[in-house]
């Protein structure tokens, strides 16, 4: 299984669930990758530090390096891999422009080291431009991190129809994994509201583990460490866990 952890909105969860989600595969036995597509390095810096020169996804997309040079073991766990990126990845999209294999790029690379994991999570910057098609284009689902606030749903149409164009031609294969409310307080009346109104467009494809705002979650980027080891009792780590194995369930393996 390859799951892209997508939607355009910032904020909203995104880098927290592709982190906290491969590092929760990974204690459950199978072997991970988490590719950083990111400019922002979020989910590389999460697990390992990255000095701006060393080779990164850029140097993967731009056919300059083999990913298999770039990817290293986090200090996480040694079934977690990261394939990093870094501020050159924000070059990719222009240094792109008039090549016509540029969506496939992330595709091609993958094929080469796909069957040495269990699973690879993709973690995509805020864009529905040409980095998050490639994460498309080479993934067998999506996942859906959608925050429980005010104005959640804005923008879900251009992220479907998106996500429609390359079920059309590209990837025949994709599917929408699952929605994930994100950031949920149950304090207050808001986030239960907008909680049914996203159930009230994505019926059973939403999940039914929800993430609650976590200060634990917030913190455990800063230590290098997935909410698994560095607060494993906390309420976090254990939805969390739940997510992983709903994800399990519904992939089916
Ligand atoms: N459940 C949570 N509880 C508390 N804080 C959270 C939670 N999830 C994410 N955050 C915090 O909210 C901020 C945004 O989260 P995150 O980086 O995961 O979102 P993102 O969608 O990847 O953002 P971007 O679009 O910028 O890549 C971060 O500071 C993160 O630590
Ligand atoms: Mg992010």
């Amino acid at each position: 299984m390859i799951i892209s952890i997508t939607n355009q909105k910032g904020g909203v969860g995104k880098t927290t669930t592709a982190v906290n989600l491969s590092a929760g595969l990974a204690e459950k036995g199978l072997k991970t990758l988490v590719v950083d597509l990111d400019p922002q390095g979020n989910s590389t810096m999460s697990f390992t530090d990255v000095t701006p020169e060393e080779p990164n996804m850029f140097d993967v997309l731009a056919r300059t390096l083999p990913m298999d040079e770039i990817i290293r073991q986090s200090a996480e766990s040694p079934n977690l891999f990261v394939a990093p990126s870094r501020i050159s990845m924000a070059k990719f999209e222009a240094s792109l422009v008039g090549e016509l294999d540029a969506p496939y790029r992330l595709k091609d690379s993958v094929e080469l080291v796909a069957d040495e994991y269990d699973a690879i999570i993709i973690d995509t910057p805020p864009t529905l431009g040409l980095t998050t098609v490639n994460s498309l284009v080479a993934s067998t689902h999506v996942l859906i991190p959608i925050q429980a606030s005010y104005f959640a749903l804005e923008g879900t149409d251009d992220l479907l129809e998106t996500i429609d164009k390359i079920k059309a031609r590209p990837n025949r294969e994709l599917r929408i994994l699952g929605v994930l409310v994100t950031l949920f307080d149950k304090r207050t009346i808001l986030s239960r509201q907008v909680f049914e109104e996203i159930k009230g467009v994505f019926g059973d494809l939403v999940f039914d583990s929800v993430i609650s705002k976590s200060v634990r979650l917030e913190e455990s980027p800063a230590h290098r460490q997935s909410i698994f080891t560095y607060a494993p009792s906390s309420s976090g780590a254990f939805e969390y866990y739940q997510l992983c194995e709903e994800v399990l369930q519904r992939v089916g393996t």
